[in-house]
């Protein structure tokens, strides 16, 4: 923190899709509001949003969730921010949140985070910041992963440059994974006009990084083994990522994207804005969690 922040960026955050391979537990219930441990899983979208200064936040899901966001996160006055709602009426790709934000983006830059991932290490906060403070072209952030045709793939030429990046290919030109967080200067507006829909039937966030890369304008970041980004898609990935986070919060007493904290840290709630939000958490640990941050001094 302390870092000087580009005011004018906005964040959008997707958290659709039907979340098939979790049924039955989705069948009434969105992916994004499943547990990661101690709070739901679009929380940790959220907070590296607002670790970079990011203050306005659209979410966009589909018709049948977008109450259950509204329930859960209200108009964000509570963390300090402040969250819109828009609808994805059918599962049409990443990209398309772009132009269902076209109004609410107006001038600004943009960072687009999906509501599944999970990230974490003292390194990927660096990198938010470095990315945030770009403001010409767009960065993506690339992890080696064991099943790289899962994901968009980065391809490099001999001296580690960018030549391509390819959605799920059956043969991956490397190990690294594109991960669901990206930063877009406001000609992306532009450029996501221009999208043809896939094969699948979507407007796909790798052919809009593509765009960017044919211009020259595709920063990327490549986030080294000492992080973790973490699946959130089957049973048993949610439990791992669950599991990930229980560790590290019990060892260290210091909880993972909790945006009652970060709000507080920014400087965007103060003290009787945090105690009050603990108070009405106070039957769970997550509440004293919070009281506990008006009394011991932390140093990270
Ligand atoms: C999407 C993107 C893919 C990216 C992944 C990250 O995949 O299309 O490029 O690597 O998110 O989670 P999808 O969720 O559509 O399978």
């Amino acid at each position: 923190m302390g870092l000087n922040y580009l005011s004018d960026r906005k964040g959008i955050i997707l958290a659709g899709g039907k979340g098939k391979r979790l049924a039955p537990l989705t069948n009434a219930i969105s992916k994004q509001l499943m547990p990661i441990y101690d709070k739901p899983m679009i929380y940790y979208s959220i907070t590296n949003l607002m670790l970079c200064g990011i203050k306005d936040i659209l979410i966009v899901s589909d018709p049948f969730n977008i109450g259950s966001f509204k329930n859960l996160l209200g108009d964000g006055t509570q963390w300090g921010v402040n969250f819109n709602y828009e609808i994805q009426e059918k599962p049409e790709g990443i990209a398309q949140v772009i132009l269902i934000g076209e109004e609410f983006i107006g001038n600004c830059h943009l960072a687009v985070a999906l509501g599944d991932n999970i990230f974490h290490g003292n390194d990927f906060v660096k990198l938010l910041h470095s990315a945030d403070t770009r403001s010409n072209g767009c960065t993506i952030f690339a992890y080696p992963v064991r099943d790289p045709q899962e994901y968009g793939v980065v391809k490099f030429d001999r001296s580690g440059n960018v030549i391509d990046i390819e959605e799920k290919p059956e043969i991956p030109p490397s190990q690294y994974a594109v991960t669901g967080i990206y930063f877009y200067d406001n000609t992306v507006i532009d450029r996501v006009k221009e999208l043809e829909f896939s094969l699948r039937g979507e407007l796909e966030i790798t052919d809009l990084n593509r765009k960017y890369l044919n211009d020259n304008l595709l920063n990327i970041e490549i986030m080294g083994r000492g992080n973790a980004w973490l699946d959130t898609g089957t049973i048993d990935s949610l439990q791992e990522a669950s599991l990930y986070i229980r560790t590290l919060e019990h060892r260290q007493g210091l909880k993972v994207g909790c945006p009652e904290e970060v709000a507080w840290r920014q400087g965007w709630i103060n003290d009787q804005q945090l105690e009050s939000l603990a108070s009405s958490l106070s039957i769970s640990g997550y509440g004293e969690y919070l009281l506990k941050l008006l009394k011991v001094q932390h140093l990270t």
